[in-house]
């Protein structure tokens, strides 16, 4: 049993006061996620039932006035304004939630936000891909935070499990959906038989998309956010121009279909994995084996794969955009930093320091198998051609399947190629000089990474 001195018992009364003192925060930007944001902290949910009215909305930050009025009736008390700077001035706001996304004005604010001695919230992956070194080196030299959990898989607390749950693990791969919308349009358009194009209107409606979509569908999204776990996960600052990225907009049903039929889903990856070379990362559709966990996910849905030198394998799954998800983990940061438990974190933790740059394994040393699917004429001897070059470049063929079409014999037919493990280099020589090929339609070739893990 413990006794408690009066310097005790004024100490948890000091602590107790903290704790109910009210944490003002501004929000900037109030669209898909900063509405979702706004009501939640707004409302009578589970955050007031924990927290009570702790954590005070003071301002919201738009230029569309009328339209986030319309839509919020924000309550007496809370600053409806388009000046971006009154929140910075005011003394009693602590933290600024930034979801302005792009990287101009969204720069602007957090910048004066730390040198006003202010902390951040932020789901803007591409502002700390880019500028994400010089903003947490801004941040510690003023004894501030930058949180970010929305920023990489939506509802998904990845950021708090790398940076807590697995501290003392290194992580020796991470291989992640982390891009909404390129996975429910994957799914999509194997599910109900439809295009690409189709299934992007039906992501964008739903409010997962990107404002410009092309940032997911290109893998941009994706390499920001593999950017930003590559910090944590592997303690290193990576620039974003040296992840190779391919993205999904040139993948056609018949693919998804094909590889569906050879036991695969097709999946957009980023991957990182500590290799004797370096640490390779890349962002790119991925053929995964039906029983692979990340083969399952599907729709809206985000899961990160980690392989820790201790924890072995593990998975995180969960929705990855849209405005609810992404405002929990929005919320959820707001209470880690009006809590102060943050802070410390990202005061101590080294991934928030100086980091060193990654020492990168070049993608042409990337051993996986590949899935390639040729337009080939149907003709005598196309295939030995084909095979021939293949051999030549040391790439050695698990399967050939020709899919029965409609086509006369001299019309292009597809084939699909799966091959054991090859050397990504080797690959891409192989394929120009079968692109060259007469009998080859080159421009219709496809090459999916397969990973076998
Ligand atoms: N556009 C992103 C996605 C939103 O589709 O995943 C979450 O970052």
């Amino acid at each position: 049993m413990f006794l408690l001195n009066a310097t005790d018992h004024d100490l948890i009364a000091c602590a107790r006061e903290a704790a109910v003192e009210p944490f003002h925060i501004a929000l900037y930007g109030c669209g898909t996620v900063g509405m979702g944001v706004a009501r939640m902290l707004l409302g009578r949910g589970a955050l007031q039932e924990r927290l009570g009215e702790r954590i005070r909305l003071k301002y919201i930050v738009d230029l569309r006035l009328d339209e986030v009025r319309d839509e919020l009736q924000p309550p007496e008390g809370v600053v409806l304004t388009d000046d971006l700077e009154a929140p910075l001035r005011d003394t009693e706001v602590q933290a600024v939630v930034e979801l302005l996304g792009g990287t101009t004005i969204a720069l602007e604010v957090v910048e004066k936000a730390l040198r006003a001695g202010k902390d951040v919230v932020t789901a803007n992956k591409a502002l700390l891909a880019q500028f994400g070194d010089g903003l947490y080196r801004l941040a510690r030299e003023r004894g501030r935070s930058i949180a970010f959990e929305a920023g990489v898989a939506g509802g998904i607390p990845v950021v708090a499990a790398l940076r807590s749950g697995l501290v003392g693990d290194r992580v020796e791969s991470l291989y992640g959906i982390v891009n909404g919308t390129c996975n429910y349009v994957l799914t999509q358009m194997l599910e109900r038989n439809i295009p690409y194009e189709e299934a992007l209107v039906e992501a964008q409606r739903e409010g997962y998309a990107e404002s410009d979509p092309r940032l997911d569908v290109e893998g941009l999204d994706s390499a920001h956010k593999l950017a930003v776990l590559s910090r944590l996960a592997f303690g290193v600052n990576i620039e974003l121009d040296d992840i190779p990225c391919d993205g999904i907009t040139g993948i056609e049903l018949s693919d998804l279909r094909y590889a569906d039929a050879l036991g695969y889903t097709v999946k957009l990856l980023a991957v990182g994995i500590r290799r004797e070379a370096g640490l390779e990362v890349r962002v790119h559709p991925a053929l995964l084996r039906h029983s692979h966990p990340l083969s399952s996910i599907s729709g809206v849905y985000n899961a990160i794969c980690v392989h820790g030198d201790h924890v072995g394998e593990w998975v995180l799954t969960g929705r990855g955009a849209g405005r609810r998800p992404t405002a929990s983990a929005v919320v959820a940061d707001i209470v880690r930093v009006a809590l102060g438990t943050y802070q410390v974190q990202f005061a101590q933790l080294a991934q928030f320091g100086a980091v060193p740059a990654a020492d990168l394994a070049p993608i042409g040393e990337v051993r996986t198998r590949y899935y390639l699917r040729l337009d080939c004429m149907d003709r005598p001897g196309v295939l030995a051609s084909v095979a021939g070059i293949l051999g030549e470049e040391q790439i050695s063929l698990a399967s050939v399947r020709q899919q029965e079409t409609a086509a006369r014999e001299g019309e292009f037919v597809p084939v699909v190629l799966m091959t054991h493990k090859a050397r990504e280099v080797d690959v891409q020589r192989a394929l120009e000089r079968i692109n060259r090929l007469e009998v080859i339609y080159g421009a219709r070739t496809r090459m999916l990474r397969v990973e076998d893990v």
